[in-house]
């Protein structure tokens, strides 16, 4: 099989990748990624050498560049997005502009193509904001995003089922929890976090610190997306979480514990407007029909973040600094 990966460069899609060619080696990978300030080729070194492995520098919204990738494989497993929850509310254009009209070219492609094999990645931000004593997200939870970010991807998985019901195209929807490992860019809470505390930084903790996310690790994520191409049931949705239900509060006093640091480095700051509460999944679709099950527990998968960002600390600065960007510029000339 030759699947074509959208947004590989980034965190869960350069995991995705390494993940699916050690699972699939006879399998070829074709990752399409524009590199935005979150596409990092550094992510991919270990198989930038692969001969299965190729990458394309492109954007979704390419329609002429994406109606010809998409002509040579057999599946699209859709993972590119602007993913950033903060910068969502600074500017919602690019969210838009990749999330929705990017999928929607994506899907037109597939169509074009004779119905090609689609796995759409998206969030549980789509169900909204939970209340203290609710129910967690399951696929029958209404949509209620409330941010631009939600909002985008919101629209961007209504696209993908209506293509499966207008079109019969052979889809299927993943919608994960709060994802977290190695080589994620230090803007999202858990590498931020790691990173300023390293570099003697206060942590900015939102608001009153209360807000609850179901934390899962991006290893347990990539199995969950390769386990719905291989056996998901067409036109259905799965969740994925890990019943990790943690305040941000806590998990920050976690990471100065992990890190050695002191709480004296917390700094509560005005909160983010429009800041969901609670997130809580209900995965037991995704355990009764895709024998899928989290491997990591959180301390296991938290220990092993924490000495990933450690021993890689040279990754977090150039990340921090910009200088990542210098690496593809070397290896590929772009
Ligand atoms: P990321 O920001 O780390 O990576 C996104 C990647 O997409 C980058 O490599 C970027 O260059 C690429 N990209 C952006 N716009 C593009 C475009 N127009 N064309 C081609 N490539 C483009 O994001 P992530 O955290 O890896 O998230 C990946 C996907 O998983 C997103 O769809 C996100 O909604 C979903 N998701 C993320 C989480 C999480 O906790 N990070 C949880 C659930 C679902
Ligand atoms: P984030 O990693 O941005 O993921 P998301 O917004 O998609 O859940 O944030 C996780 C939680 O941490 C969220 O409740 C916002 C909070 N947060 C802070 O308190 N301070 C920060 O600097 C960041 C980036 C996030």
């Amino acid at each position: 099989m030759k699947i074509l990966v959208t947004g590989g460069a980034g965190f869960i899609g350069s995991n995705f990748i390494k993940y699916y060619l050690d699972a699939h080696p006879e399998d070829e990978v074709v990752n399409l990624d524009v590199l935005t300030y979150a596409g990092n080729l550094e992510n991919l070194k270990d198989v930038e050498e692969n001969p299965q492995y190729t990458f394309v520098k492109g954007s979704i919204t390419d329609r002429d560049l994406v109606f010809d990738l998409v002509k040579d494989v057999d599946a699209i497993v859709h993972i590119a997005a602007e993913s950033h929850v903060d910068r969502s509310i600074m500017d919602s254009g690019p969210f838009v502009e990749t999330n929705v009209i990017g999928t929607q070219v994506l899907l037109d492609a597939a169509l074009a193509h004779g119905k090609k094999r689609f796995h759409h990645v998206s969030t549980d931000e789509v169900f909204g904001s939970l209340g203290p004593d609710d129910k967690p997200f399951d696929e029958t939870t209404p949509y209620a995003p409330r941010n631009p970010y939600s909002a985008s991807k919101a629209a961007s998985d209504h696209l993908v089922r209506s293509y499966f019901h207008t079109h019969g195209l052979p889809i299927t929807i993943s919608n994960c929890s709060n994802n977290y490992g190695p080589y994620q860019f230090p803007e999202k809470m858990i590498p931020l976090f790691i990173a300023k505390l390293r570099a003697g930084e206060k942590v900015p903790v939102y608001g009153d610190g209360q807000q609850i996310r179901d934390w899962i690790h991006v290893g347990d994520h990539v199995r969950g997306i390769d386990a719905c191409l291989q056996k998901g049931e067409l036109g259905e949705t799965y969740l994925f979480g890990d019943d990790n239900e943690v305040r941000n509060l806590d998990l920050t006093k976690k990471l100065i514990e992990l890190v050695g640091a002191s709480e004296d480095m917390i700094e509560f700051v005005k909160d983010r407007p429009g800041h969901d509460r609670r997130y809580a999944t209900d995965s037991r679709k995704a355990h009764e029909q895709l024998g899928w099950k989290p491997e990591f527990t959180f301390e296991t998968g938290l220990r092993n973040t924490i000495d990933w960002y450690l021993a890689n600390e040279e990754w977090v600065d150039r990340c921090r600094s910009g200088a990542y960007k210098d690496y593809y510029k070397k290896q590929y000339g772009l």
